[in-house]
């Protein structure tokens, strides 16, 4: 059996080595739009190159531009210094993976690829231009465009701060990721706040929602609309108690009961006043007047009546006349009985 654990620990421990760096909530970018300088950019060849590089800072009073870039660096790719090629340069872009401070330090600056072509800061010859600045920006689409005019150069660029998918609000700090899952039942606004999908409540959207409700506990609300009934209790809604299992004219008040109708008897409510087989219940009202008492004694009666016989189920409508047997013992004190309510199958 060992082996079958083998792979679960390995994961276990190569996830514990995992770095967990604090994920990255926004981008920052940045685009060079236009840049020329009034110094010989390529001195040594014609086809040499420059690039772009940013340092992004904290929001410091007087900016140093040496490193650390606390909030993230970025430069563009060795670019050929016509102005389209500036103009078409993909942005620069730092991941923000702290809350947008609103406030930052930029320090922007051009320079000149080394002799072998390559993106190098060494050597501060290489240095066009450099401009270094304090910012504000909030979260959004749009670009806010800046131009810099130096002594020797200039440089157009516009910037923006956008937050990355799932991550919301003013600071791109708030967390939400749509869902429709066991885990939840929402999608999220711009503020990051979850707004339950329709049929689902509470704070993570998890609690479906019955309207009418499942019958307080006799139920639970399984998904939206849908209730689970607990043992005993059926129906929509989870109202309606479950009769004895075999119950056949029965109703019930509470689970499991069987409380005969009108016309039936027995445990399952199956047996009629008469049992003459195939039949439907019925209920009789007759009148039935027994001859007079032998003094002293018991009177076994035995009349035939032509009785109205109402169906009992309510779905049947009609009304037959049938001749009933009625045996009936009076005892001789007794008076005259009228009024007999009876329950008889009718073959
Ligand atoms: C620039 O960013 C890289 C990581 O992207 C980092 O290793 C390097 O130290 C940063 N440079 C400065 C000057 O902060
Ligand atoms: C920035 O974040 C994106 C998405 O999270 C990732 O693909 C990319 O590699 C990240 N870039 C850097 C320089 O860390
Ligand atoms: C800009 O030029 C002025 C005078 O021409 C000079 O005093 C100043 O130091 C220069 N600034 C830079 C950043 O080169
Ligand atoms: C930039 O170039 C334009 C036209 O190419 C020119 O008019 C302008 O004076 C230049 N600016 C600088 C700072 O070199
Ligand atoms: C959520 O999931 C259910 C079941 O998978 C589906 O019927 C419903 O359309 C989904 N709702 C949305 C908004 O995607």
């Amino acid at each position: 059996m060992a082996h079958l654990f083998l792979p679960w620990l390995l994961l276990a421990v190569s996830a514990q080595t995992v770095v967990t760096q604090p994920p990255t909530k926004a981008v920052f970018e940045l685009k060079v739009h236009s840049f020329n300088s009034s110094r010989i950019i390529c001195r040594q060849s014609q086809d040499c190159r420059i690039f772009f590089r940013m340092c992004l800072k904290h929001s410091q009073s007087v900016i140093n531009p040496e490193p650390p870039c606390t909030y993230g660096n970025a430069s563009t790719d060795a670019l050929s210094a016509d102005p389209s090629s500036i103009s078409e340069s993909a942005p620069m872009k730092v991941n923000v993976s702290f809350k947008w401070p609103g406030s930052f330090s930029l320090i922007l600056e051009a320079w000149i690829t080394d002799s072998s072509g390559l993106k190098s800061t060494g050597d501060q010859n290489n240095l066009l231009s450099r401009v270094a600045s304090l910012h504000r920006q909030t979260v959004g689409d749009q670009w806010s465009q800046h131009v810099h005019q130096g002594n020797q150069s200039k440089l157009g660029f516009s910037y923006r701060v956008v937050c990355i998918e799932n991550y919301h609000g003013e600071d791109c700090s708030a967390y939400c990721r749509p869902r429709n899952d066991t885990f939840g039942h929402f999608h999220c606004d711009s503020k990051g706040s979850r707004h339950c999908l329709e049929g689902w409540s509470g704070q993570y959207c998890t609690d479906p929602i019955c309207a009418g409700g499942c019958g307080e506990d006799r139920g639970i609300c399984e998904s939206p609309g849908k209730c689970k009934c607990h043992e005993g209790w059926e129906g929509k809604h989870c109202d309606m108690c479950k009769r004895h299992p075999g119950c056949l004219h029965g109703t019930c008040q509470q689970p499991w009961q069987c409380n005969c109708k009108e016309g039936w008897g027995g445990l399952y409510c199956n047996q009629g006043g008469f049992d003459h087989g195939a039949g439907w219940p019925v209920r009789l009202t007759c009148t039935v007047t027994p001859p007079p008492p032998a003094a002293g004694g018991f009177l076994q009666s035995f009349s035939r009546k032509m009785v109205q016989v109402l169906p009992y189920e309510e779905s049947a409508q009609s009304k037959h006349d049938v001749w009933v047997d009625f045996y009936e013992e009076h005892r001789t004190e007794q008076q005259v009985q009228t009024d007999h309510t009876m329950s008889a199958f009718i073959p």
